[in-house]
């Protein structure tokens, strides 16, 4: 019988972490089955419990359980620690152990798909929630030259970068600090993420003309369609790249994990894309 995973979360019908495993999995030669899991809302622990009684090797985690999972498992790879979320679950010792791969997914497809060192740039992060929050660490691991964080709630961009003062001081980042959208007038970036869920409603926040500087990327962790916020950069003359990369990239690392091999990702992202 084949190794099971899944993905977990509400809802869960539109994830497209199926699709990128079985090929994952078609390309390395692996024997594993890969569903889709919908838990309810007030029955995420239920759920994963059942699967893994059941006989199931790993899941991945998807909205909005990213932070219960992190709470659930039985211990936390450092990544994950780092994340306060888990996107990623093995069993191992018949114990859960939480990993992330988001931030590596991101920065993985910033620095060798999307060919963008983040190390010198002056980087706008966009949104301080879970999403943002889970990327944190990682950027700040690849010593930007600076990093501020934009929220339409100010306090909790203020308490998401008092959170990783120390963590960017040891690294060397001594430019990180958090303003509200209608303070950026004047800012250049060199790559400007959004990592808000405002695109989900076709909305953005709202930015000032002239932000992005000359060869500025703008990044939208959302994937699959042609953003507010893409339209925007766009129309601002910014190249453009949406978190398709980031997706697969994420679950690569998930797959390195579970299967110990790391899959090749140009592939599937082409083949995604459509362009395979
Ligand atoms: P996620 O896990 O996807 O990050 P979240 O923790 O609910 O979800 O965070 C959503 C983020 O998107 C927050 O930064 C939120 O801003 P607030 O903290 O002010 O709520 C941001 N966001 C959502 N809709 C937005 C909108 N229309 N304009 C600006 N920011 C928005």
């Amino acid at each position: 019988m084949s190794d099971r995973y899944a993905v977990i979360g509400n809802p869960v019908s539109h994830s497209k972490s199926p699709l990128i495993h079985v090929a994952f999995a078609r390309q390395t030669g692996q024997d594993i089955r890969y569903d889709r899991l919908l838990a309810p809302l007030d029955g995420f622990e239920d759920t994963v419990r059942r699967f893994f009684h059941e006989g199931g090797h790993g899941l991945n985690v998807t909205l909005p359980f990213k932070r219960e999972a992190w709470d659930l498992v039985d211990s936390l790879d450092e990544k994950a620690l780092e994340a306060e979320a888990v996107n990623t679950i093995k069993m191992v010792n018949a114990q859960l152990v939480g990993y992330n791969t988001d931030g590596v997914g991101l920065v993985t497809d910033l620095e060798r798909n999307l060919e963008f060192p983040i190390a010198n740039k002056r980087v706008l992060l966009m949104g301080a929630g879970g999403a943002a929050h889970g990327v944190m660490h990682f950027l700040l691991e690849r010593r930007p030259y600076s990093l501020l964080v934009a929220n339409r709630t100010t306090d909790k961009a203020m308490r998401m970068v008092s959170h990783f003062i120390n963590k960017s001081k040891h690294l060397g980042v001594t430019d990180i600090s958090a303003r509200p959208y209608g303070e950026l007038t004047g800012l250049q970036f060199d790559l400007v993420i959004n990592a808000t869920s405002a695109s989900l409603d076709g909305a953005m926040p709202l930015l000032p003309d002239g932000l992005f500087a000359p060869g500025a990327l703008a990044y939208d962790m959302m994937y699959g369609r042609e953003t507010a916020f893409l339209e925007f950069a766009r129309a601002q003359g910014a190249a453009c790249a949406d978190g398709l990369g980031m997706l697969v990239e994420q679950a690569a690392e998930s797959f390195r994990i579970w299967r110990g091999v790391r899959p090749l990702t140009a592939p599937v992202i082409a083949q995604l894309r459509g362009d395979a």
